[in-house]
């Protein structure tokens, strides 16, 4: 691997600014928002740390080529000169994942079958074998990014999508993403001091997520990676991660801040599910729970954070009627003086119905779904987006 490889971030769109934020405070360098994710450039030590601390990522990328293509023989060709027998072995087991879209090339499967032609064939041709492919649990998962005239091959040091922390054992309808949920709380801003209340928690994802990050607890701790599977990654690299690893336990058992995060959810089962996933992600003694109705919030204290992704009819879908006048409802016991209320919508009318305006916002995207967050600020506080 070279002195100072280059990797992409991925994350859900709109979120790129809040992951920026977290690659520079790791130290990663030429931090560039794209569209999805950031690249940055660093060792591969930088991006085992990711791995482990970021919060808002998906997949951490190694950035292994980028060129020009005018359709199928120029994907193959330039995916041929990768050197990849440095990343697989003849008994590496691989699979090939391609997204996006390029002129020529009619669909993303015969982009991944081409890549993976040229990788198998490359490797025969220098090892005398070939890897086998295993889609469904490959020791190492190449991507490729298709973009109009171009294309990106990037290996996977993720492995599954980070936003598998591990501890969903229990679900619900609808649940956020546990990656945008930890954007949620980025945005915020929250101090980590003030309480912080999901009054609609479903599985409990904002407040599981807002525990973690007021514990110092590093969101990968208890999972595996994709890189831990790579040929390459031997002795030396095993040390490093041990010890990283280490240092995230010890952060995270040294954190004992008496967080104040509430969650609550007007069906049982949602609190019910939430506290198993607290139990699952270690911080159960950190949240307090309760089955209540969000329109008679009770704010606990005088000031303090409301952040919910209320239903938006999409996939949980009250009748139209209904769900305007949950949100009208939600505009009076959502905002008491002197709090802050962020939400999640994806409902197009939430903000005219639940009323005041907005101090912040921002665009995104809950995997196809156009969604903002909403900031509200009742009482005085202000804060630059
Ligand atoms: C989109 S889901 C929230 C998902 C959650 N963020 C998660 O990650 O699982 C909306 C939640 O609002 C809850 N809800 C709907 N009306 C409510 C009300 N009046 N009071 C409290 N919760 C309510 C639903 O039971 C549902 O769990």
């Amino acid at each position: 691997m070279g002195e100072r490889p280059t990797w992409l971030a991925t994350a859900a769109r709109g979120t790129e600014p809040i992951l920026a934020r977290e690659l520079r405070a790791l130290g990663a360098e030429d931090v560039r928002e794209e569209s999805g994710g950031v690249a940055f450039a660093g060792r591969l030590e930088l991006a085992l740390r990711c791995n482990l601390r970021l919060r808002t990522a998906n997949h951490v990328l190694l950035r292994l080529a980028s060129f020009p293509i005018a359709g199928p023989d120029e994907l193959y060709a330039g995916a041929s000169e990768v050197p990849w027998e440095e990343h697989l072995t003849v008994r590496s087991t691989f699979a090939v994942f391609a997204h996006g879209r390029a002129e020529g090339i009619g669909h993303t499967g015969f982009a991944a079958l081409r890549v993976k032609d040229a990788i198998a064939d490359r490797i025969r041709g220098r090892k005398g074998e070939r890897p086998d492919v295993d889609p469904r649990d490959p020791a190492v998962r190449v991507v490729v990014h298709l973009a109009s005239r171009s294309a990106s091959l990037f290996l996977d040091t993720s492995g599954d999508s980070l936003h598998r922390r591990g501890y969903r054992v229990a679900q619900t309808e609808a649940p956020l993403r546990e990656t945008l949920a930890a954007a949620l709380v980025l945005w915020s801003g929250w101090d980590r001091r003030r309480p912080l209340c999901d009054p609609m928690c479903g599985s409990g994802t904002i407040a599981i997520e807002a525990a973690l990050l007021a514990r110092g607890r590093a969101p990968g701790l208890g999972r595996r990676f994709g890189f831990q599977r790579w040929p390459a990654f031997g002795e030396v690299e095993a040390r490093a991660w041990r010890a990283m690893v280490q240092e995230a336990r010890e952060e995270a058992a040294a954190g004992d801040s008496p967080v104040p995060v509430w969650a609550s959810d007007v069906d049982r089962h949602a609190v019910e599910a939430t506290r198993a996933n607290a139990e699952a992600a270690g911080v159960a003694p950190l949240l307090h729970l309760a089955v209540a109705d969000a329109r008679r919030f009770d704010p606990p204290g005088p000031s303090g954070m409301v952040l919910a992704n209320p239903p938006y009819g999409e996939r949980l879908s009250p009748g139209a009627r209904e769900l305007a006048s949950l949100y009208r409802a939600l505009g009076r016991s959502l905002r008491p003086p002197g709090w802050v209320t962020i939400l999640l919508s994806g409902h197009p009318s939430l903000p005219r119905l639940f009323g005041g305006r907005p101090t912040g916002r921002l665009p995104l995207r809950n995997g196809a779904l156009r969604c903002e967050l909403l900031r509200w600020e009742t009482g005085g506080e202000r804060r630059e987006d």
